[in-house]
């Protein structure tokens, strides 16, 4: 049930690898295409392999690696006619050169040429071959005809430089797979997602938080970028990776700290997710030193800033989604924080059902609207995250006065 909807399950995905230092990386992200779903077949070009053997290829693809255009006189055709997106990775100056000059004088760029469908590349060099400006312009023809990009990114290179060249991480090119089979309908469309806990300080090493982990707010952000949106995350204290493609991430540690970020960020902003679970309460005296250890501490709380009634209250509020993390079935609170919060959406899972709730890969949440509700089964935050998507999506379509975001992307390709 937990992978019944990942976005690249059945998916078939040409893999090309061409000759660069970066050809090592192919055997995870064959790998890691697979655990998402997809089947692979690898094409190699005769100079990657001076950096991997086709044996670890054809290990982690679980499928024969293709490479000679005459062993089989019709791979060029029908390998390309079963693929759903061709990716290569790494992309050599070489390979971007020849496709985007239309030289088909192997199997990868035969394919290249043969293939209908969307293509990705991840560029892979040392910075003084990707700053030529021959290549440059052969990229800049390529992404012309559509053909997607992803990374270099800046770093510390093979050869030891420092400099652009570097292939995209791994996890940045299967979110850039997966952006390329999801539907475009936040296009454009200004989203601020807040994710994890927030500390209230006692004293300068002492802070009161919560069991957050901020992986279902990281999971919105994520679909949120596939979808087309502008998204800007505001995160609490979290060791998850910072999704690719954000249009700014906002670290911060208080319930203050992630209010006034997400005020400054808030004009023109379409949607807020606040999945994050700010703290509620924070001590009414904050220590400027550490207090000394002693027999009993009393500590009084106040209440620290509520966000989500604070955006309710606003005269021209974005769409509003709101969570409401319960102990227990109490769909009933759910409903009423809706209403008294004036959100338009509320999230609810019961934190401590099986698979549900903090720190987990899962969820199992009711999607509430006013006169509405949406019971899943348990299924992964990321599928998790995709539903309260078409929620949103789907609510916004319907309300009076505003756009729907379809309808508003249908709009700006006509003009
Ligand atoms: C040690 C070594 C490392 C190389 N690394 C890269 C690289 O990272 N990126 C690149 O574009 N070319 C690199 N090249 C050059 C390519 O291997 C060469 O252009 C080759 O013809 C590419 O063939 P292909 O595109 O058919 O795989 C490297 C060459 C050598 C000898």
């Amino acid at each position: 049930m937990k992978n019944k909807k990942k976005v690249l399950k059945n998916k078939k995905i040409l893999l090309g690898v061409a000759g660069g230092v970066a050809a090592y990386k192919s055997v995870d992200l064959v790998r890691r295409l697979k655990d998402e779903g997809a089947s692979v077949n690898v094409i190699m070009t005769d100079a990657s392999k001076n950096f991997i053997t086709p044996l670890s290829l054809e290990i982690a693809a679980g499928n024969k690696v293709y490479s000679n255009l005459f062993d089989d006189p019709m791979s060029h055709i029908n390998l390309p006619k079963e693929t759903d997106i061709m990716l290569i990775a790494p992309a050599t100056a070489n390979i971007i050169g020849k496709f985007a000059n239309g030289i088909a004088d192997d199997l990868l760029s035969t394919c290249f040429l043969s293939f209908k469908g969307r293509v990705v590349i991840a560029p892979s060099m040392n910075w003084r071959m990707y700053d030529n400006p021959i290549f440059q312009e052969n990229l800049r023809r390529l992404t012309a005809y559509g053909i997607i990009q992803v990374g270099p990114d800046k770093g510390t290179l093979a050869c030891g430089e420092e400099g652009i060249g570097r292939m995209a991480d791994v996890s940045e090119i299967i979110e850039t797979i997966k952006s390329a089979f999801s539907k475009k309908d936040f296009f454009k469309k200004k989203v601020i997602v807040t994710a994890g806990p927030t500390r209230e300080y006692l004293d300068p090493v002492r802070f009161l938080s919560n069991r957050s982990s901020g992986k279902m707010g990281y999971a919105l952000a994520r679909a949120c970028i596939r979808r087309g949106a502008e998204v800007i995350l505001v995160s609490g204290p979290s060791n998850i990776e910072k999704p690719h493609g954000l249009k700014a991430f906002h670290t911060v540690e208080t319930t203050r700290e992630m209010r006034d970020e997400v005020f400054k960020s808030l004009p023109a902003t379409d949607v807020v997710i606040m999945a994050a679970a700010p703290a509620d309460f924070s001590p009414e005296k904050e220590e400027k030193a550490k207090i000394e250890k002693s027999g009993r501490l009393s500590v009084n709380f106040k209440s620290a800033p509520d966000i989500l009634s604070e955006l309710g209250k606003l005269k021209n509020k974005p769409f509003l989604v709101g969570f409401a993390a319960e102990t227990g079935r109490r769909l009933d609170r759910a409903k009423e924080k809706l209403i008294r919060k004036n959100a338009d959406i509320v999230v609810f899972n019961d934190v401590t059902a099986p698979c549900s709730g903090f720190d987990v890969d899962t969820n199992k949440i009711t999607i509430i609207r006013k006169n509405k509700e949406l019971s899943l089964p348990v299924m992964t935050k990321d599928n998790a995250a995709e539903a309260i998507l078409d929620a949103v999506s789907g609510a916004i379509g319907k309300q009076g006065g505003r756009q729907p975001i379809r309808k508003l992307r249908a709009n700006r390709r006509r003009r």
